[in-house]
């Protein structure tokens, strides 16, 4: 592991990015959910959100994702971002914003957090919508 973490190093991850990338921070499922949603993105990799959330606040979050480590560090610091944080002030938060929060990642994957942002935004937007569809 030695090895790959320098070669992240290298690359522009940030200690933070690489620290959440090793040990899969906020990655997992959630069974009782209120929001979920699996988006692809144009590079191919796919992320999935698992939300609890109680009214408009977020209470807990984990993902998945079949993708890089710039996708891994992404989703893990957008959830500690959102945690406990309502669903608009969530929506605020931007790719840069998580390249922030990590400290940096290399340029070529802004994307990635753009993807984490995306599924994010999609997993909201299905939630209001049920929400808006129940008596
Ligand atoms: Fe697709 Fe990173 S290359 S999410």
């Amino acid at each position: 592991m030695g090895e790959v973490i320098d070669l992240l190093k290298q690359s522009g991850y940030s200690d933070k990015a690489i620290e959440y990338y090793v040990n899969k921070v906020n990655v997992g499922e959630m069974k009782d959910h209120d929001a979920h949603f699996a988006y692809t993105g144009p590079c191919g990799d796919t992320m999935e959100f698992f939300l609890k959330i109680d009214s408009t606040v977020i209470k807990d979050a984990k993902f998945q994702a079949i993708g890089c480590a710039g996708a891994f560090a992404s989703g893990s610091a957008l959830i500690e971002m959102i945690r406990g944080e309502t669903l608009e002030q969530t929506e605020k938060i931007d790719e840069n914003d998580i390249v922030n929060y990590l400290g940096g990642i290399p340029e070529p994957k802004i994307h990635c957090a753009r993807l984490a942002k995306t599924t994010l935004g999609l997993a909201i937007k299905e939630y209001r919508q049920r929400r808006m569809q129940e008596p």
